[in-house]
């Protein structure tokens, strides 16, 4: 199995990139090959609303450090997006990437992604309460339902402020771990 994992934090040892490495690990001593990008460490832009995706191309015509993570997604089997909660949402930084998630969708919004692909979300929120920004899996799960997406899984950390919060959470390893086992067996 291919995993693309797409870290949005700008923390490299915060939260939920302990937890994507951990899922990382798991998958990988089963057998998956494994390739990461940390956007906060790259130089892109968002969507340009340009529609060349729509009137010209089948991809995206901004050519920039996110190029090639879409290339490795269309080859991907599994897409593994970790992110902190920034104000009830995804890190701009990944909000940015997802926008030109809008390239692999055609003009009649069908996908252009081949079927059949699963994704991972990581979300750690600073908020130790559950129902605090519930809502933030389903609003992309539906995105990638639209996109031809098989499966959609979710892993949450809540309560994690400091960077090593969810390094001295076993339950929360316990979940990234447990999730790799069944999606990337
Ligand atoms: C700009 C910013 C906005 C945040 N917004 C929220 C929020 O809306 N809800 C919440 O529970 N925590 C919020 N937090 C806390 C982070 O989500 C939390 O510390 C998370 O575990 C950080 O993940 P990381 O270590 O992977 O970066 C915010 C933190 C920052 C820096």
């Amino acid at each position: 199995m291919k995993i693309v994992a797409v870290l949005g934090s700008p923390r490299p040892t915060g939260n939920s990139n302990t937890l994507a490495q951990r899922f990382l690990e798991t998958a990988r001593q089963q057998g998956a090959e494994t390739q990461v990008f940390m956007v906060n460490q790259m130089q892109f832009k968002g969507c340009q609303g340009c529609g060349s995706c729509k009137t010209k191309t089948d991809y995206c015509v901004v050519e920039d450090d996110l190029t090639p993570v879409y290339d490795a997604i269309r080859e991907a089997d599994l897409l593994l997006l970790a992110s902190p909660v920034y104000f009830g949402d995804l890190s701009g930084q990944l909000k940015c990437f997802f926008d030109r998630f809008f390239a692999f969708a055609d003009s009649d919004f069908s996908s252009r992604l081949r079927p059949g692909k699963k994704a991972v979300v990581i979300l750690t929120q600073g908020h130790p309460d559950g129902a605090m920004f519930a809502d933030i899996f389903p609003r992309y799960q539906q995105w990638f339902n639209m996109l031809g997406f098989a499966e959609t899984h979710l892993v949450r950390g809540l309560g994690l402020g400091d960077p090593g919060a969810a390094a001295a959470r076993p339950e929360l390893l316990a979940q990234a771990a447990d999730a790799a086992r069944q999606v990337a067996p």
